[in-house]
């Protein structure tokens, strides 16, 4: 069976480009030097399995044939590519991230360039194929589900780098959505560990656009959702290196808002004085709150109308019969 391969060429792969990372000289310094210096644990390389790509340009094609794996099936991974008639390596003089599935299972791999180059993607990551179904891939999940049931929490960061960052910082309860919005099964796949979801994306306005995109729906699927953005210029990665284990716990600790409220405040400092835009966040507010009635999780809603209808100083009883016009 298709997937089958899949499983075994990708497991074939990390194994080649882990040795490829720790056993040769190119792949100590190019790339070994680079996690180390980025802060990163042999350890917690060795848990997460990563790799380097060599610079060669059929290093791994050619070992790959050699041990008789089909062709077509090694294009399908993404890791080999047909240019000009020719094989060769994909992810050339690149670190390699190989994505679990939730049995361990390697499904695909994003594969980051080392240091900055122009005219060349920052990551690389395996096209869709029967096994790397990207709507219904959450990097980590593997490595985080006990975390996230003894926590009853899954924290939710954009980039491998935050994942692997974290859990070597102790916290393990962490999966990443590859800097995309949330579909629906990446929703439905952390509702199976817990109803509780805590985002935690840059503080910039790109970062928080993407944090609010995807409220709608975790709310339709039940989850209580809270939000901690990260200071300027910083992610999970950088933030939890620059202030330490402790430093990143409490941050979260003194930062951790409702997402309906946040995205409440966030609405009523835009209006100020102006009285068109607050009727519009109070429409916007009321049909959020009416989202999370699909559930049937009535206590909820009416926490959020009470504190809601306080924060915009209007009637609660007005505020809920608007509710009940969006369900
Ligand atoms: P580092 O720079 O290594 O710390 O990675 P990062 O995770 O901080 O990268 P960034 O915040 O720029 O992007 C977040 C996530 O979006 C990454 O982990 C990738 O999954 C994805 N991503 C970033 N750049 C690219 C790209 O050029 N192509 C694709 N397909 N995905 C990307
Ligand atoms: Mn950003
Ligand atoms: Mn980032
Ligand atoms: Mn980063
Ligand atoms: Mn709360």
């Amino acid at each position: 069976q298709t997937a089958d391969s899949l499983y075994i060429i990708n497991s074939f792969a990390q194994q080649f480009f882990s040795k490829q990372l720790f056993d040769t000289e190119e792949g100590q310094a190019v790339a070994l030097s680079y996690l180390k210096e980025r802060g990163f644990r042999e350890d917690i390389i060795q848990k997460f399995q990563l790799g380097y790509s060599p610079r060669q340009r059929d290093a791994f094609t050619s070992e790959a044939l050699k041990q008789q794996y089909n062709a077509e099936l090694l294009t399908k991974t993404g890791i080999v590519a047909e240019r000009n008639g020719e094989l060769m390596d994909n992810y050339r003089e690149r670190i390699i991230f190989p994505v679990h599935n939730n049995t361990g299972k390697i499904i695909g791999f994003g594969a980051r360039i080392i240091g900055k180059k122009e005219n060349a993607p920052k990551y690389i990551n395996t096209p869709e194929n029967e096994v790397y179904i990207k709507s219904k891939i959450l990097y980590g999940t593997y490595f985080a589900r006990q975390s996230i049931d003894k926590n009853d929490e899954c924290l939710l960061v954009e980039g491998y780098t935050d994942v692997i960052s974290l859990h070597q910082a102790g916290i393990e309860n962490v999966v990443a959505s590859g800097g995309t919005s949330l579909t629906p099964d990446q929703l439905r796949l952390i509702k199976k560990y817990s109803n509780n979801l805590t985002i935690l994306y840059d503080g910039d306005a790109a970062g928080v656009k993407a944090a609010m995109r995807g409220l709608d729906l975790a709310l339709e699927e039940g989850l209580n959702v809270h939000l901690v953005l990260i200071p300027d210029k910083e992610d999970p990665d950088s933030y939890v290196n620059k202030v330490g284990a402790s430093g990143f716990i409490e941050f979260i600790k003194q930062n951790k808002k409702d997402v309906i409220l946040f995205q409440l405040e966030v609405m009523l400092k835009d209006a100020g004085n102006d009285t068109t835009k607050k009727a519009a966040a109070v429409n916007i507010i009321a049909e959020s709150i009416s989202r999370i009635n699909k559930v049937e999780d009535f206590t909820r809603q009416q926490d959020y109308i009470h504190k809601s209808a306080e924060l915009l100083k209007i009637d609660e009883a007005g505020l809920h019969s608007l509710v009940n016009k969006f369900i």
